[in-house]
């Protein structure tokens, strides 16, 4: 018995010795040598253990290479290498190649990010006790250092300089670029800058006050700011603080925050949490810029800020404010058909029509703004003064106690409800517990929803799809992209080299598809059309309508697209953008989509085999698969149906349409979501406003599965079956019931004549059920979904999917 265990033991010893030195990181990366994303223990420290530099997760499968805080509860992000830019979790180096260069690379060795450092003599690379990242070569001298591109924290003895700004995060737990800087203006005065896609405004020091007022000073263009190890902040325009804790001791950071507030931070070692030791005098939630959004007004209540639209307004996102509110009228330009709604100690800051006036009556203000079309609304003092704002715009709005502004706001007269009082704003997404009970199955306290109330939540259903998708600009993509999207804008001729695929022109592909004529196929986005290219290439143009309205969106589509490549997922090969023209050009895959040959009328065409269904059904698995596990994890489908899979001249299956899936971030906290797909394919998930994953994907795929199955469509089947009292997807439904009552066999198409492999048909409805489940955490991933469709199938499942 003694033998086994010491046995054991003589085995494990050097393992958790080595385990624990390497635990520790390591104190240089020397020329030639990786850091590798899979490694654990491939990270670097500082000498005295306060900071550490390696892969930082940021997603399921998502990482950016980082600096942080060691000691701290939770590991503290201090600086990002390609913060915008995640790498995948699989192959992903940061490599310090032989020419001196320290470059980042993904899983497909694309760099994402690198120092352009060129030398040949021996550089390393170290992470200092300051937190100080650094590349020095053999005569100890430094090329390049983390400190001169900060992102969002500015360390003890880093300097802010005039080519450096400070830039938060999105939002709580995003790495992603947001919208708050801080830096220094033309006037050699630093700033906090609120920098949106639509406006930017400084916030602080108080633009109401001179430069002066606000001790500051315009003259001193050494543009230089820092905080020192005592807690001393000293910028070159005269402002300076002390933390509250003043004294060499504890560690400091600088942050500027994702709610747009600066604030210094100590570290307190009994408790390893960061306590706040200084913030900007008034500043408060309130007074950052661009929080609400267009037509928005901050309302500071106890403990927290509430952003609301003001009544005849309505919410553009749910998930996020910085979109604002859209008025639910027009307005038109004769003063008899205007009045205004009165919201008493709120103003909107900035955009004023008119120069400053003061000494003006109530009367003539009103009468100034009915008399300009432009003029949205004004701003009236009622401390007596009779200061009169005409606005142009109404942005950045708050309301506070004792503010001694009335906003005026203009609209149609009798229409709008003109009541003084603030009314929350009426958020337009589906009441979630409402939509669980409507979903939710037979549920505990036996009340069936009936048909009526599955109706009209489906109509709602429909109108709150209209809603989202008017308002739909990606701005989820646009943040992740929009770095990399200047880039790529400032030079065309470096994106197609970079991506490896054709740009072409306009002209080029009118003469390919003969001028749009042969229409293939129709999405949500745009119709397809074949086209033959020059050198006689048969392709598949996808022409974008309407919804992809700026540049950036298409930018970004296309450097997801250009990315990826599966041999279950269409190819991309190239693009045009030309003006308002923007197309897609895809390899042409020659049998058409699923839907076609599945739903045929009987006896028209060639009916799907049973080997064809199911390799249909692996294929269609390992392409989602990939999208969902091997790029970075939020390429998700959001759409995935039978008009989306397309079928080559082998009948291998090829998703189609999947570089229009958005962005997904993994936080529980940053809804980008808004409602795609199709209904009878959408997860229940979609309707409970709860974050979209992975697994809404999975819920999809379980439905077509089922039509392979049945050849039943789900879309006829939901509309066909009114009559019927059940209220899940019914084709779930019917599946569900079939299987109790009749057993397997009634479940498959009658059109197979009883032709099909038993074993399989198990394992598919098997499968099929549980990526239908109402429960997403007891759907499985779809490699798994692959794994379980394959498991004893000794072709298939040795087949490697191809990548890269
Ligand atoms: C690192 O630790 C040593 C020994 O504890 C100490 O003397 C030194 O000051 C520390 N260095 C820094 C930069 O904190
Ligand atoms: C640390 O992270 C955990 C899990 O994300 C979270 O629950 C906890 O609140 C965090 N603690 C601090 C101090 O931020
Ligand atoms: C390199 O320079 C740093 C400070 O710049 C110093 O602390 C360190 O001791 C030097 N190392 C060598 C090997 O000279
Ligand atoms: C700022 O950038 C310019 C050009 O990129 C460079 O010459 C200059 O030295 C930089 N200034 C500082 C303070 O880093
Ligand atoms: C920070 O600056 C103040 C004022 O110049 C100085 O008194 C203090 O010694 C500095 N602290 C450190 C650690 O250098
Ligand atoms: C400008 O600021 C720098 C610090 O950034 C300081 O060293 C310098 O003396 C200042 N110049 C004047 C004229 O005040
Ligand atoms: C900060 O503290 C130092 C040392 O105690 C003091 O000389 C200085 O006046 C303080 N500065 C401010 C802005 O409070
Ligand atoms: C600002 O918001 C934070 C949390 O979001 C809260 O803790 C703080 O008290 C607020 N400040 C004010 C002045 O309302
Ligand atoms: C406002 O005008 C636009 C176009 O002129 C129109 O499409 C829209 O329906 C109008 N909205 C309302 C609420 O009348
Ligand atoms: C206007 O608001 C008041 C109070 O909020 C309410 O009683 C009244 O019914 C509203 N009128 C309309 C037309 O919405
Ligand atoms: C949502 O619906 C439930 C049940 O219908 C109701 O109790 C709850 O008050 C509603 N919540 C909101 C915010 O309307």
């Amino acid at each position: 018995m003694g033998f086994p265990c010491l046995f054991v033991l003589l085995i494990l010893a050097p393992t958790v010795a080595w385990s624990q030195a390497w635990s520790q990181g390591i104190p240089r990366l020397t020329r030639g040598n990786s850091l590798a994303v899979e490694k654990e223990n491939d990270f670097l420290v500082s000498p005295n253990g306060t900071f550490s530099s390696g892969f930082y997760k940021v997603g399921t499968n998502a990482y950016c290479y980082s600096i942080w805080f060691t000691n701290s509860v939770n590991r503290t992000v201090v600086w990002m290498a390609n913060r915008d830019r995640p790498v995948n979790g699989k192959r992903s180096k940061l490599t310090l190649q032989r020419n001196g260069n320290l470059a980042l690379t993904d899983k497909d060795s694309s760099v994402v990010w690198s120092t352009n450092t060129f030398t040949d003599e021996g550089v390393q690379a170290q992470l200092l006790e300051t937190g100080n990242l650094v590349l020095v070569n053999e005569a100890n001298t430094t090329i390049w250092k983390s400190f001169d591109s900060p992102t969002d924290t500015l360390l003890p003895s880093q300097l802010l300089t005039k080519n450096t700004t400070l830039v938060s995060m999105r939002s709580p737990g995003t790495y992603l670029s947001g919208f708050y800087n801080l830096k220094f203006d033309d006037n050699n005065i630093l700033d906090l800058i609120f920098n949106g896609p639509l406006i930017s405004s400084i916030y602080w020091p108080n633009s109401a006050f001179t430069v002066f007022l606000n001790g500051r000073t315009p003259y001193n263009s050494s543009r230089r700011a820092y905080v020192n190890a005592s807690g001393l902040f000293r910028s070159s325009d005269t402002f300076k603080f002390n933390a509250s804790d003043y004294g060499v001791g504890p560690k400091r950071r600088l942050t500027l925050d994702y709610d747009g507030i600066l604030r210094l931070y100590s570290f307190d070692e009994p408790t390893r949490l960061w306590k706040i030791s200084w913030l900007p005098a008034g500043l408060d939630n309130c007074t950052v810029h661009g929080l609400c959004g267009p037509n928005g007004i901050c309302v500071n209540r106890p403990r927290q800020k509430t952003c609301i639209c003001p009544n005849g307004f309505r919410r553009n996102d749910p998930s996020d404010w910085i979109k604002g509110c859209s008025p639910l009228f027009n307005l038109s330009c004769d003063r008899n058909e205007l009045d205004f709604m009165e919201l008493p100690n709120t103003d909107y800051y900035g955009y004023d029509l008119v120069t400053y006036g003061i000494g003006i009556s109530l009367q003539e203000c009103r009468n100034r703004c009915l008399s300009d079309c432009k003029c949205k609304g004004f701003g009236y003092s009622t401390d007596g003064q009779g200061e009169c704002f005409p606005k142009g715009n109404l942005l950045n709005g708050h309301n506070m106690p004792g503010k001694y502004v009335s906003m005026h706001i203009k609209i149609p007269r009798g229409k709008i409800n003109s009541s003084a009082e603030l009314e929350m704003a009426r958020i337009n997404y589906l009441n979630c517990s409402a939509a669980a009970v409507v979903l939710g199955g037979d549920n505990a306290n036996g009340e069936k929803p009936t048909k009526n109330r599955y109706m009209k939540y489906l109509i709602s259903l429909a109108g709150s799809f209209a809603v989202i998708e008017t308002v739909f600009i990606s701005l989820g993509w646009w943040y992740v992209f929009r770095r990399h999207v200047h880039e790529e804008l400032a030079n065309l001729g470096c994106i197609v080299l970079a991506l490896g695929f054709k740009r072409f022109t306009y002209a080029e592909l009118k003469r390919a598809t003969r001028n749009f004529k042969q229409e293939v196929g129709k999405g949500g986005f745009g119709s397809v059309f074949r086209g033959v290219l020059d050198d006689e290439r048969v392709v598949a143009v996808k022409r974008l309508e309407g919804v992809l309205q700026g540049d950036a969106e298409f930018w970004a589509e296309v450097s997801i697209i250009g990315r990826i490549n599966h041999r279950n997922l269409v190819k991309l090969q190239g693009f045009c953008a030309e003006n308002e023209h923007k197309l897609l050009v895809y390899e042409y895959v020659e049998n058409g989509s699923l839907d076609k040959l599945l739903f045929n009328d009987p006896g028209t065409a060639s009916i799907l085999q049973w080997d064809q269904r199911y390799n249909i059904a692996v294929g269609t698995a390992k392409g989602l698969s990939y999208l969902h596990e091997e790029c970075l994890e939020w390429v998700l489908h959001c759409d995935v149906k039978p008009q989306n899979i397309l079928l080559d001249d082998q009948f291998e299956p090829k998703v189609a349409d999947f570089g229009l899936s958005k962005l997904f971030k993994e936080r529980h906290d940053t809804k980008f979501s808004r409602v795609r797909g199709t209904r009878g394919y959408l997860a229940p998930e979609w309707m409970m406003n709860l974050k979209i994953d992975a697994k809404a994907d999975v819920y999809s795929y379980g439905i077509v599965l089922l039509e392979l199955l049945t050849g039943k469509s789900a879309s006829d089947y939901l509309s066909a079956s009114v009559s019927d009292s059940s209220y899940c997807n019914h084709l779930v439904q019917w599946v569900a019931k079939q299987m109790e009552q009749e057993g397997l066999e009634k479940i498959i198409d009658p059109r197979l004549n009883d032709v099909y492999d038993r074993e399989k048909l198990d394992r598919m409805v098997k499968v099929a059920l549980l990526c239908v489940a109402e429960n997403r955490d007891t759907r499985p991933p779809m490699s798994k979904v692959v794994k379980l469709l394959t498991a004893h199938d000794h072709e298939s499942s040795q087949d490697e999917s191809i990548s890269d």
